[in-house]
Formats: C-alpha cells, sequence, structure tokens
C-alpha cells in the first residue's frame, strides 16, 4: 500500500507574527521568516503549517479574517509571502495555511455590507435572527468571554449567530454563494502553490434545529464536494481537519478516504499528560481502543501542545478537574476548558519527562506536530490575556528581544522570567549544547525518519502487567522497533515474551549501549524512572 506524504510527515506549527520580525516593526512577518527557513529545517521536519496570515484586526489572532486573499500589512505582502513559499520549497518544505471557513470577521467587507442592507446579497452570507432563541442546543465554545451563540447587532436590528466571538460572525453555509466563495478562496491559494490547508474550526459550519449543530450530514456533504475538487485540480495537496471531538465523531470527517486527509487527534492529547502524571498508561490504552481504524490514504495528526490552550474538552468532567488541579494550580493558568501553559513549563521543565513526551509523540501511529519554541522548551506568560501567554515571540538568542526584533515594542513581550526568559532559553545558547532540547528534538526527529517502523508501521501494543509501563511494537514489513516508556517516576521491572525472537538483539536507538540480547525468556528489562526506550529489532 502506497503511503503518502503526510501519513508520516513531521509538522511544525509557525505564528508568522512570533517567529521573526524582519522589518523592525515589532511584528514577525514572512521577510522574517525566510531567514529562519534553514533553522526550520534543520530540526528535520517535512511541513510547515502557518496560522491565519491574512488581513485582520487580530481580536482571535488571525482567526478573524476580514480578506482572505491577501496577506495582513504587519505580516507583509503576497508577493512576500510568495517568496517564502519558493523558498520553503527549494528547501523541501512544504506549507499548509489556515482556513477559517467557518466564519469571518466581522471587520470583513461581507459582514459590514450585510449588517447595512438586509437586500444586499451579502445578508445572506450571515445567519440572522429576529430574537435569538433558535439553535439552544448548541453549546458556548468561548464560555470565559461569551453569554451566547447569538449577538444583537444594533446596525442590522437583528441578532447574527457566532461560535467563537462575537466579532467572529459565522457564515451561512445554506447558501450556495458561501459555498462558491470559499472554494474560490481556496483556488487562490493553491493556484499560489500551497501544500494544503488547516481548515479551522469544521464541525459547526451548518446550523440545524434540535441538534448541537455539530458534525451535521449538511457539514460533511460541503467538506465531501470541497475534496472532490482538490482531487481534481490540485492532486497530491492536503485537507487537515480540525475537528475537537471524540474519535467516533471525527473519523466521520476521514469520510471513506473522501473527505479530509488528516484529523488532529484531540482526545489522546490530554491523555498523555493524564498518564505520564499517573505513572500509568491506562488512559492513553483506552483511548487508543476507543479509536476506530481509518481509512487507507488517511492520518491522525497527534501534537502536544499547539497556539490554543491545552484542551480539555474531550475528557469527563472528573477528569478536566484532575487535569486542572495537576497542571494548572493557579486560576489564571486556565481558560475556557483547558490550560494556557506551554510544554516545558506543564513538565516542570523536567528533561526526564520532556523526552518521554517527545518519544511519545514521535512513535505514536500519527503525523506529529511540533509547536513553535516547544523545541526549545519556552516558558509561556501567564500575565497576558486569552490565549496570548503561549505565543509570545521566539527566542533566538540572548540580545535585543531575543533576537526576535529591533523594535523598542513588540507586538507581545518577549518572555523574560527567571527560568524560561530569552536570556536563558533561545536557540543560540542550545545549539551550542549537544544535551539541550534543541539537539535532542533534533535527534528524535533523524531517528524516527530512519525507522519505516515509527513513520508508518501498524502498533501492536504488549500486553504487560505493570501499569506504569506502556510497552508497544510499530511493525512495518521486517521493520521492528519496541517502545517502551515508563511513565513512573519509580524504577520498574518488567518481563516481555519475546520468545518468537530468540537470538535476535534490540537495538536501543535513543541510548547506545542499552542493546539486548534475546537469549532468555522472559525477557526481563528494569527501567529507570522515566525512562522512554526506541528498541530496534536486528536479525542475527
Ligand atoms: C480554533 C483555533 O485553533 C482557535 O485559535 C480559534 O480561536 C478558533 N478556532 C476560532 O477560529
Amino acid at each position: 500500500m502506497t503511503n503518502y506524504w503526510y501519513q508520516e510527515a513531521v509538522f511544525y506549527e509557525l505564528y508568522i507574527r512570533a517567529f521573526c520580525d524582519g522589518d523592525g516593526d515589532g511584528h514577525g512577518d514572512f521577510r522574517g521568516a525566510i531567514t529562519k527557513l534553514d533553522y526550520i529545517k534543520s530540526l528535520g521536519v517535512d511541513c510547515i503549517w502557518i496560522l491565519p496570515m491574512y488581513p485582520s484586526p487580530l481580536k482571535d489572532d488571525g482567526y478573524d479574517i476580514a480578506g482572505y486573499t491577501d496577506i495582513h500589512p504587519d505580516y507583509g505582502s503576497l508577493e512576500e509571502f510568495k517568496v517564502f513559499l519558493d523558498a520553503a520549497h527549494e528547501r523541501g518544505l512544504r506549507v499548509v495555511t489556515d482556513l477559517v471557513m467557518n466564519h469571518t470577521s466581522d471587520q470583513h467587507p461581507w459582514f459590514q455590507e450585510a449588517r447595512r442592507d438586509p437586500h444586499s446579497p451579502y445578508h445572506q452570507y450571515y445567519v440572522w435572527s429576529e430574537t435569538g432563541e433558535e439553535y439552544a442546543d448548541a453549546r458556548i465554545i468561548f464560555l470565559d468571554f461569551e453569554e451566547s451563540n447569538w449577538t444583537y447587532d444594533e446596525v442590522a436590528g437583528k441578532y447574527f449567530w457566532h461560535r467563537f466571538y462575537s466579532s467572529q460572525p459565522d457564515l451561512n453555509y445554506d447558501n450556495p454563494a458561501v459555498h462558491d466563495e470559499m472554494i474560490r478562496i481556496m483556488r487562490f491559494w493553491l493556484d499560489l502553490g500551497v501544500d494544503g490547508f488547516r481548515a479551522d474550526a469544521v464541525p459547526y459550519l451548518y446550523e440545524r434545529e434540535d441538534t448541537n449543530c455539530e458534525n451535521l450530514p449538511e457539514t460533511h456533504l460541503f467538506l465531501k464536494k470541497v475534496r472532490q475538487i482538490m482531487d481534481k485540480e490540485y492532486p497530491g495537496r492536503v485537507l487537515i481537519a480540525e475537528a475537537n471531538q471524540w474519535p467516533l465523531d471525527v473519523v466521520d470527517y476521514f469520510g471513506d478516504g473522501d473527505e479530509f486527509h488528516l484529523c488532529f487527534h484531540f482526545p489522546v492529547m490530554p491523555r498523555l499528560y493524564m498518564a505520564l502524571k499517573q505513572g500509568d498508561k491506562r488512559p492513553i490504552l483506552d483511548i487508543l481502543a476507543r479509536t476506530p481504524e481509518i481509512p487507507p490514504g488517511t492520518q491522525w495528526l497527534t501534537f502536544l501542545r499547539n497556539h490554543d490552550e491545552l484542551t480539555l474538552e474531550m475528557v469527563t468532567p472528573e477528569e478536566r478537574h484532575w487535569m486542572w488541579d495537576q497542571y494548572a494550580p493557579e486560576p489564571r493558568m486556565r481558560i475556557n476548558m483547558g490550560i494556557r501553559r506551554r510544554l516545558a513549563p506543564l513538565l516542570d521543565n523536567n528533561r526526564g519527562r520532556w523526552l518521554l513526551l517527545n518519544a511519545l509523540l514521535l512513535s505514536l501511529p500519527g503525523s506529529p506536530i511540533i509547536y513553535y519554541g516547544d523545541e526549545i522548551g519556552m516558558g509561556d506568560n501567564i500575565w497576558l490575556p486569552d490565549r496570548h501567554g503561549c505565543r509570545t515571540p521566539m527566542q533566538w538568542s540572548a540580545g535585543k528581544n531575543g533576537g526576535f526584533s529591533t523594535a523598542d515594542t513588540t507586538y507581545l513581550p518577549v518572555n523574560d522570567d527567571d527560568g524560561y526568559g530569552y536570556q536563558v532559553v533561545n536557540v543560540a545558547n542550545q545549539e551550542n549544547e549537544r544535551d539541550s532540547y534543541l539537539w535532542v528534538t533534533r535527534f528524535l526527529l533523524q531517528s524516527r525518519k530512519q525507522q519505516p517502523a515509527l513513520q508508518r508501521g501498524v502498533m501492536e501494543i504488549l500486553p504487560i502487567d505493570n501499569p506504569a509501563v506502556l510497552a508497544y511494537w510499530r511493525v512495518h514489513e521486517d521493520d521492528r522497533v519496541l517502545c517502551l516508556y515508563n511513565l513512573s517516576k519509580q524504577q520498574q521491572s518488567i518481563s516481555l515474551d519475546l520468545r518468537s525472537y530468540h537470538g535476535d538483539s534490540l537495538v536501543d536507538l535513543l541510548f547506545q549501549g542499552e542493546n539486548i540480547i534475546l537469549s532468555e525468556w522472559p525477557t526481563v528489562k528494569i527501567m529507570a524512572p522515566l525512562a522512554s526506550h526506541w528498541l530496534h529489532l536486528e536479525k542475527t
């Protein structure tokens, strides 16, 4: 069976505004990002995912689009974007962009026209109500900020529907003109050369009475139509679904292999943290057991962190409170249904935990994503509002503004706190330390790339009694890697039944010198606290 590039790619999530300021105005831009493409390439990633880079009032950091076919002036011009794209392609890096289909900014000319003139064709681009009482079964997503999914618009004299901020009116997908607009926009970027889209908030495109207005059949129909166009006109480009749902609902976004190529696996993510803190593999095994098979030609996208809060929507209320207690002891660390902290602080900057979670991410089935800055263990700033604390400037050096910008003021302050400030945590420092997070990231990605089993193998979970140790094979044809993780802070002993490999040896890809000759049965392994091993089976 053919594996397509996206089924084994590693993604790097890039916030253009945060990465590198090339023109000295305090905002990251494409001109700056171009100068960092070699750095991105050096990590060993395959594809860059760019957060929204369109004109926008930035009330939701660009997820409020005011013009779909241009670049935010702070980030550069369309020409500069094209130079960035070509430069990425020259280095063998693909680029997917974020596409917000569900809503626009209230500053978008469509909405301005729609609210002003009920007879304008644009009025029907949005969802209106005289009473604001419809669709009462739809949940509110931005719980800390919004009280209703309806907001009264003084200009229109009506309520408009929005699943996110009230500055983000939802588009009306019952109007075929909206389909046409979205397809036109997609063609625009695909013609320019982007390799695909991360489609934002796709479960919410349609609204129907007496439903929760998520995952509706009409939504899937539209998305399949989009896929058909992509396949026909732009083969090889990809569609990624951001559908924060339970596995059973997410798999519908793969269709029969005729909808999205990739879907984020939201439910597995918090369970990686849960398992680590509990020293118990069961949360991970439970969710994998509840994850259905996916159609050929598709893949999960896995991640530890992203630009949003660490979402706790896909856990039970008890688990959510437990996660908050464990990982977000201060109220400021919480937002909506999640935790607004970065990877390194979540793990108390503990190297063992950091290595374990990253090794786990890179060895589970799926295409992994690394969030910019997490490869150097950047910290967060919980004193900033909303999710901004996890979106501060990239820390390149100990110089002014961490080498991010020459401006006196930056779009958000560069992190300069004691533990994670740019003076200490930065790329330049870590380039010089061979055991830094940065080099470990490169090492892990390189090791993964050399093992077809880790990239595209099937997963065979080993039924071992010890709840603290997660053990599984990844298997691709003759290639086998045994992944072992001791999730607990205590040393653990496990016995493995590896009789069928008698005489072969297991070579540790992560720690040299840990090779095991499979001569005895059972094979007993003593695992240090928080130990991670990728053991490659070598035939004799
Ligand atoms: C999901 C995005 O990841 C998030 O940042 C944004 O606020 C919402 N969608 C609304 O577009």
